[in-house]
C-alpha cells in the first residue's frame, strides 16, 4: 500500500538550520538542494549574490525554507554577518557545510605568484576557520549540532603545480580534527570531506587533455557528481553519524586507492 507520508529521509534535517558557504554552485548547491529536500532551513552563503538568490528562490519553489546571504569568506566582518542572518532568520544555527573554495592558477612552487598565494588561502583555509570562528557559538547556543568542512582528495595527496590549494586543502583537515577535539564532549561534531575530482564549475577551463587526465586518475573512469559528494556530507551531518568525530572522509571514485 503505497501513502503520502514523507520518508524517514525527508524529514531526517526538519526541524534544523543549516548554512552552506559556497551553496550558489556545484558542491555547495547540490548539498543545499539535499538539505532542504530533507527538511532542512537552508541559508545559502556565497560572494556570488546573484546566484544564492537564484538557489534560494529554487530551494522555496520546492516549498523548503531558504534564505540567500551574500558573504565573502575572506572577510571575517562578512562571515559574522552571514551567519547573524541565519540565526536572526530561522532562530538558531545547527548544521555548516564550509565549502565555497576556489582552485587558483597551474604554476609550480618556484614560480607560484604571491597574489595567488594569498587569495587562495584566503579562501580555502582562512575562509574555513573564519566561518567556524563564528559558526561554533551559534552552533553551541542552539544545543550542538554538526559541522563538515569539505576538504578534497588533496587534503592528503600532493599534486603537482597546485602548492596553495594543497596547502590549503591539508590545512582544513587539520583544522577540523583540532576543532572536532575542543567540541566533540559539547555535542558538536566536525568533519571533514575529500572529494576526487568532480564535475562542476571549478573545472570550467579543464578540457581535452587535461580533463582527460583528471579523469584517468580515477579508477571508477569517470570524475564524481556534486550530488555524490553531497551525499557523504549530509550522511555527516546526520545524527546517522553520531558516533562520528574529527575525521576525513574520501569520495574519491578509488584515486587514493592505488
Ligand atoms: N570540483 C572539484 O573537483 C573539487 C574537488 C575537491 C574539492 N572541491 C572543493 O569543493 C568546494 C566547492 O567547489 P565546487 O567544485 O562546487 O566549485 P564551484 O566553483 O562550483 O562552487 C564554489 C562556490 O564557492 C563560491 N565562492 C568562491 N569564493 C568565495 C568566497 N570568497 N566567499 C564566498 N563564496 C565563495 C563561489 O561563488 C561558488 O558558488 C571547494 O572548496 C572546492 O575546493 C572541489
Amino acid at each position: 500500500m503505497s501513502t503520502n507520508l514523507p520518508t524517514a529521509l525527508e524529514t531526517e534535517f526538519t526541524g534544523k538550520v543549516a548554512l552552506v558557504t559556497g551553496g550558489a554552485s556545484g558542491i555547495g548547491l547540490a548539498l543545499s538542494r539535499q538539505l532542504a529536500a530533507s527538511g532542512a532551513s537552508v541559508v545559502v552563503a556565497d560572494h556570488d549574490e546573484a546566484g544564492a538568490r537564484k538557489a534560494a528562490d529554487e530551494l522555496r519553489a520546492t516549498g523548503a525554507r531558504a534564505t540567500a546571504v551574500a558573504v565573502d569568506v575572506t572577510d571575517p566582518t562578512s562571515v559574522e554577518a552571514g551567519v547573524a542572518h541565519a540565526v536572526d532568520t530561522f532562530g538558531a544555527l545547527h548544521l555548516a557545510v564550509n565549502n565555497a573554495g576556489i582552485g587558483g592558477p597551474a604554476q609550480p612552487t618556484g614560480a607560484y605568484g604571491i597574489e595567488d598565494w594569498n587569495r587562495v588561502l584566503a579562501t580555502n583555509l582562512s575562509g574555513v576557520f573564519y566561518s567556524m570562528r563564528y559558526e561554533l557559538p551559534a552552533i553551541l547556543a542552539a544545543g550542538g549540532g554538526a559541522v563538515v568542512n569539505i576538504s578534497s582528495i588533496l587534503g592528503t595527496n600532493g599534486f603537482a603545480n597546485s602548492p596553495a590549494y594543497v596547502a590549503a586543502k591539508h590545512g582544513v583537515v587539520g583544522l577540523t580534527k583540532t576543532a572536532a577535539l575542543e567540541y566533540a564532549a559539547q555535542n558538536v561534531r566536525i568533519n571533514a570531506v575529500g572529494p576526487g575530482f568532480i564535475d562542476t564549475p571549478l573545472l570550467r577551463d579543464t578540457d581535452g587533455p587535461a580533463r582527460d587526465h583528471l579523469i584517468s586518475l580515477h579508477p571508477a573512469g569517470r570524475l564524481g557528481t556534486s550530488e555524490e559528494v553531497a551525499e557523504l556530507a549530509a550522511f555527516l551531518l546526520s545524527d546517522r553519524a553520531s558516533f562520528i568525530h574529527g575525521s576525513y572522509h574520501l569520495v574519491d571514485g578509488g584515486y587514493s586507492a592505488s
